[in-house]
C-alpha cells in the first residue's frame, strides 16, 4: 500500500491592513502626479489632508484624490497648519512633503518627535544645516527620502546598505543634477545656454526657481544627504561651490551664456564633454561645479536628465560602484515618495 501524504490547504487568509493614513503638502507638479497615482492606491493610502502655500483641505474619512486640486481653491486655511499637520493624522501617520520650502523642513524633525513617519522629496530637510540633519538623522526608520537624491534611483539605500554591511566609504562624485545633465546634454554651441535654461523651465524640469539649479545649491544639497547617508559628518561650508549663476542676483543671461560657450569651446579642443559635477573625497574635500571631464569617465556617460553616481569604498576600490539612470521627473520622484509611504506603512 502506498503512502498517502495528506496535505491539508490552508484557508488563504486575505491580509487586510488599514490604509495609511497621510497628509500631503504641496501640490505642484510632484504633488500633482503623486495625487494622480494615490487615485490608484486609494485603498492602501488614505489622504486625509492636502496643502499649498495658501490653503488646506482635510477630511478625516479621506480625501477623493481627483478632487483635490479644484478643492484647494477654496478658503484660506489657518496660517499655522504647519502646526496642526500632527493633529490632523493619527499616530503612525505620514506626512508627504512635495514642497520646496525650508519653512516646512523646519518642521520635519518636529513632526518625526510627534510620532510621524515623513515621505519628502524636498531636500532642505537632510540637506540643510548638520544640526536639523541630526535632529532628523535620529528617527532614520521613519524617514523617507529616496526622492531628495536620484528621483528614487536606489543611491541613498545602496550607500546605507554598503555602511550596514561594513563597508567604508572613500569618495562619491556624481552627476545629481537632471535638469543640468539635460541642459549639458544639450548645449551643443548653436544657441544660447540661457534659451535652453527658458526651454527646461517651460518643460517643467527645473526647480520652481531655475536659479536653485544654477547656483549649485540644489546639488550642493544632494551631496550632502548623500555623503551624510556615507557617514560622513559634511557641513554646508564644507563644501565648495562654483555656481554658474547666483540665488540671490537677477539672472546675467549674458554671463552665463560666455561661461557656458567658453568651457564648452576649451573641452571640446581636448575631446573632454561638461558635466556639472558634484564631489566629495575622505582626503580631499567636497566641490559642486561645472567640469571638463574625459569621454571614459564613468560620469560622461547617460543622457538627457540621467543621474549618475560612482561610490569608491573599501569594496569598491579601483572600480568604482556606478549607479545610473533617471533622476528628474514628476513620475519618477511621485512613484518615489510612493514607495517610502508604503514601505513605512508595512513597517
Ligand atoms: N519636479 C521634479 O521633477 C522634481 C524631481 C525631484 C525632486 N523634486 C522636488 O520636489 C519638490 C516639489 O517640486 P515641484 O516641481 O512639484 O514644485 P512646484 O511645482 O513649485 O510645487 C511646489 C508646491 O509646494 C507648495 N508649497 C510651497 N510652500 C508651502 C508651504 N509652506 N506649505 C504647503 N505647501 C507649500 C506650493 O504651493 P503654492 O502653489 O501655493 O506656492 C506648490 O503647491 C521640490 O523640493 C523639488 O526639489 C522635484
Amino acid at each position: 500500500m502506498s503512502a498517502q501524504l495528506l496535505v491539508r490547504a490552508e484557508p488563504v487568509r486575505a491580509v487586510t491592513r488599514a490604509p495609511v493614513p497621510i497628509v500631503l503638502l504641496g501640490v505642484g507638479t510632484v504633488g500633482q502626479a503623486l495625487l494622480l497615482r494615490l487615485q490608484r492606491l486609494r485603498p492602501a493610502v488614505r489622504l486625509v489632508a492636502a496643502a499649498n502655500s495658501r490653503r488646506c483641505v482635510g477630511r478625516g474619512r479621506g480625501l477623493d484624490p481627483s478632487t483635490v486640486v479644484a478643492a484647494l481653491g477654496g478658503d484660506a486655511c489657518a496660517a499655522n497648519r504647519l502646526a496642526q499637520v500632527a493633529r490632523w493624522l493619527p499616530a503612525g501617520g505620514i506626512v508627504v512633503d512635495a514642497t520646496a520650502s525650508d519653512a516646512v523642513a523646519r518642521w520635519h524633525a518636529r513632526w518625526l518627535q510627534a510620532g510621524l513617519g515623513i515621505a519628502t522629496a524636498n531636500k532642505s530637510g537632510s540637506g540643510a544645516g548638520l544640526a536639523r540633519h541630526r535632529r532628523i538623522a535620529a528617527h532614520a526608520s521613519r524617514y523617507g527620502d529616496s526622492a531628495t537624491v536620484g528621483a528614487g534611483l536606489p543611491l541613498l539605500r545602496s550607500v546605507r546598505e554598503l555602511r550596514a554591511g561594513g563597508d567604508r566609504i572613500h569618495a562619491v562624485a556624481g552627476v545629481l543634477s537632471g535638469t543640468l545633465a539635460w541642459l549639458l546634454d544639450r548645449y551643443d554651441g548653436t544657441r544660447p545656454f540661457s534659451q535652453l535654461v527658458a526651454q527646461a523651465q517651460r518643460l517643467g524640469y527645473t526647480e520652481p526657481d531655475p536659479r536653485a539649479d544654477l547656483s549649485g545649491l540644489d546639488v550642493r544639497r544632494k551631496l550632502l544627504i548623500l555623503a551624510r547617508n556615507a557617514g560622513v559628518a559634511l557641513a554646508e561650508s564644507d563644501v565648495e561651490v562654483a555656481p554658474l549663476a547666483a540665488l540671490d542676483a537677477p539672472f546675467d543671461t549674458a554671463a552665463i551664456d560666455a561661461l557656458v560657450h567658453d568651457a564648452w569651446r576649451s573641452a571640446r579642443a581636448h575631446g573632454q564633454c561638461l558635466r556639472f559635477v558634484a564631489r566629495w573625497r575622505a582626503d580631499g574635500g567636497a566641490r559642486v561645479g561645472l567640469e571638463a571631464i574625459d569621454a571614459d569617465d564613468p560620469l560622461a556617460r547617460g543622457s538627457g536628465c540621467d543621474n549618475r553616481v560612482a561610490v569608491w569604498s573599501c569594496r569598491y576600490r579601483s572600480q568604482p560602484l556606478v549607479i545610473q539612470g533617471p533622476g528628474a521627473g514628476a513620475e519618477v520622484t511621485a512613484a518615489a515618495l510612493l514607495d517610502d509611504v508604503l514601505r513605512m506603512g508595512r513597517g
